[in-house]
């Protein structure tokens, strides 16, 4: 049963400006909606139920006429449908999300990429809010796109960089998030290079915290881009076969990844040498291939993984040379797997070592620039829901 918005607002008791900053659209958009000639999306219906729930007003998704952009163009699953949201104060790795939290993730995150294509991509959902960046190790693509989540949804976004904090004078890791927390923000994007660290950190501070990346551990939202970027092309991901290729050892990204697509339904597969799997891998239900030809028979998404050569404490490849004859993605070994297979890489790439040149640039096959691109619509949809608990009444 739905409700004209105007009645939904005036059960609010707020007037039309105070709904367009919450629906982060324009006061002309309300007043449209409101005349019946357009209808608010799942974000926007998310915005208003969450701001009724906490004026303690009855309001149910059922009030809303959902328009179509509810619904995913991908997978055909209605967002609101759900109803599951995200009952998560953090967001500090896969492994904790079912998958009807990934589905709404990545459904909003879907409306977020169509949302960003257009010119009207500035919303100022979270005016007022303050995400801070707040970086442990170094980072090109993930914090730039923190950055530009946060200005897209309208929050002030401060960066942090460990070679100008106060760690590098001797504070704690913890310190330094507490001192963050008294400063009153609304999100903490944190990356660190030990396992662990972020979970610690999350537990110190009243503000949601975003895992941007813990040592070989997790890496949620790149697995979340990669999986929205894989649903976008292929529709869907249950059934697909999926090879992670390179380093796993060190790698959060290639443990993300697993969590999120087995969880969703995917096969994955390991492809590296001996010395570049895990001790365990079998038990996380993955297939393991050391020669790339077999682990790449019939896959439909080829990812392959940097050398993290960071991470390593002693020798794991004889030499880059020899690494890219065995290992490194050609045409000839991307042969072997099926003649739609897409291309994908976290980045940074290192052509040559695990992939090659040629093939990386392959825009029929190659996907990266669109994982970045994704990567931005999947930071929104997480800031967007992580912010909607003040963290002054957070429990
Ligand atoms: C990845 C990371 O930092 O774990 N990169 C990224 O987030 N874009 C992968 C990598 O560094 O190889």
């Amino acid at each position: 049963m739905s409700t004209p918005l105007r009645i939904i607002r005036e059960k609010l008791n707020i007037t039309q400006t105070e709904l367009a900053n919450l629906m982060g659209t324009t006061q002309a958009t309300v007043s449209r909606m409101e005349a019946g000639q357009w209808e608010p999306n799942a974000s926007q219906v998310q915005a208003v139920l969450a701001k009724s729930t906490s004026l303690g007003v009855d309001l149910s998704v059922d009030d809303f006429v959902l328009p179509n952009m509810s619904v995913s163009p991908t997978n055909g699953t209605s967002l609101a449908a759900s109803e599951v949201g995200f009952d998560h104060r953090h967001l500090l790795g896969i492994q904790d999300l079912s998958p009807d939290e990934i589905t709404f993730l990545l459904d909003l995150s879907n409306i977020y990429a169509e949302r960003n294509r257009t010119a009207d991509r500035k919303m100022s959902l979270l005016a007022g809010k303050t995400v801070i960046n707040l970086f442990f190790e170094e980072s090109t693509r993930t914090r730039t796109s923190f950055e530009l989540a946060g200005k897209r949804l309208g929050a002030d976004v401060i960066n942090i960089a460990v070679a100008s904090s106060s760690i590098k004078k001797g504070e704690t890791v913890i310190d330094t998030a507490v001192t963050l927390n008294a400063m009153h923000a609304d999100a903490l994007v944190v990356r660190h290079p030990h396992a662990g660290a972020v979970q610690l950190l999350s537990e110190k501070v009243n503000c949601a915290v975003i895992n941007g990346g813990d040592g070989s551990h997790e890496h949620p939202t790149q697995a979340l881009l990669d999986a929205l970027t894989i649903r976008r092309r292929k529709g869907h991901l249950q059934g697909l076969l999926v090879a992670l290729c390179g380093d796993v050892a060190h790698s959060r990204v290639a443990r993300s990844n697993i969590y999120l697509l087995q969880t969703m339904g995917a096969r994955v597969r390991v492809i590296a040498p001996p010395t570049l799997i895990p001790a365990g891998m079998d038990r996380l239900g993955v297939e393991v291939f050391h020669d790339m030809r077999a682990g790449l028979a019939d896959c439909d998404i080829v990812m392959m993984l940097r050398l993290q050569r960071e991470r390593m404490t002693g020798s794991f490849v004889p030499s880059v040379h020899e690494y890219f004859h065995f290992y490194g993605l050609d045409y000839e070994k991307l042969s072997h797997a099926k003649p739609d297979a897409l291309i994908m890489h976290p980045g940074p790439m290192n052509r040559g070592v695990e992939i090659d040149s040629a093939v990386a640039d392959d825009i029929d096959r190659s996907v990266i620039h669109e994982q970045v691109e994704m990567g931005v619509a999947v930071r929104m949809a997480c800031l967007d829901v992580l912010t909607r608990t003040d963290p002054r009444t957070a429990p």
